[in-house]
């Protein structure tokens, strides 16, 4: 099926700045305080998974079970380490081509919007200076239902006022690509073709594309 592109949406962990590895450093601390190891492999499986899953599944790789309140006091801790580190951010974390890509959607007055499944993504974006770039921040406080669901697409289509069928969705995890797909909107993976293969298109990060050739694509 062919698109034609109105509005762009973006993950924002792994898409416009690299937090994944601010994620894996404090889930690591997190594992090694219950006593046992997680690996850079391991914290894959968490990549654009809400922070209750992910603890699950890290949960699942250490072999341990918490209680419930046990749980919500080792996630509020994860996040505290997290926190720390995405304080410590600034705008020279913006991954290559991001900010050229936003600019260059602003120069064709095409609208674009934040699609994340993080609490955290406002923080983000002060920290990078991009709180105002947004014309929608759909968030992991504004959605119920976590990627692969298309929730947090639909709701940023919405927000704008663009039908999914004209939004191209980036995204760097496997469980955004399905939610981009089951949004029915073009979805362009950020990332490797062996994980996100399942994308309309492949592009190893944003300094790879321009408005242009997206709209070229998205019409073949
Ligand atoms: C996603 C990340 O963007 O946000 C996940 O890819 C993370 O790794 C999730 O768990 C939730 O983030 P937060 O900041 O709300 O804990
Ligand atoms: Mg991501």
């Amino acid at each position: 099926m062919t698109h034609i592109i109105k509005a762009c949406i973006f993950d924002l962990d792994g898409v416009i700045v690299d937090t994944a590895k601010y994620h894996f450093l404090a889930w690591r601390r997190l594992a090694d305080e219950l006593g046992f190891s997680f690996t850079e492999q391991d914290n894959e499986r968490l990549k654009g998974v809400s922070r209750v899953r992910s603890l699950e599944i890290l949960l699942e790789i250490g072999d341990l079970t918490l209680s419930p309140e046990e749980q919500e006091a080792a996630a509020a801790r994860k996040n505290r380490w997290y926190v720390e580190y995405i304080d410590q951010m600034d705008r020279s974390e913006i991954l290559p081509g991001a900010e050229e890509f936003l600019n260059e959607l602003n120069d064709h007055g095409i609208p674009f919007a934040l699609g994340s499944a993080s609490k955290n993504a406002p923080r983000i974006l002060r920290r990078i200076g991009l709180e105002n770039a947004f014309a929608a921040v759909i968030d992991g406080t504004k959605v119920s239902k976590a990627k692969p669901d298309p929730e947090v697409f639909l709701l940023g289509a919405a927000e704008m006022g663009i039908p999914a069928e004209n939004c191209a969705v980036f995204e760097d995890a496997e469980a955004g690509v399905e939610a981009g797909l089951r949004a029915g909107m073009y979805t362009v993976g950020v990332g490797e073709p062996e994980v996100l293969g399942k994308a309309h298109r492949v592009i190893p990060g944003l300094a790879a594309v321009t408005w242009e050739d997206l709209v070229q694509k998205a019409q073949q």
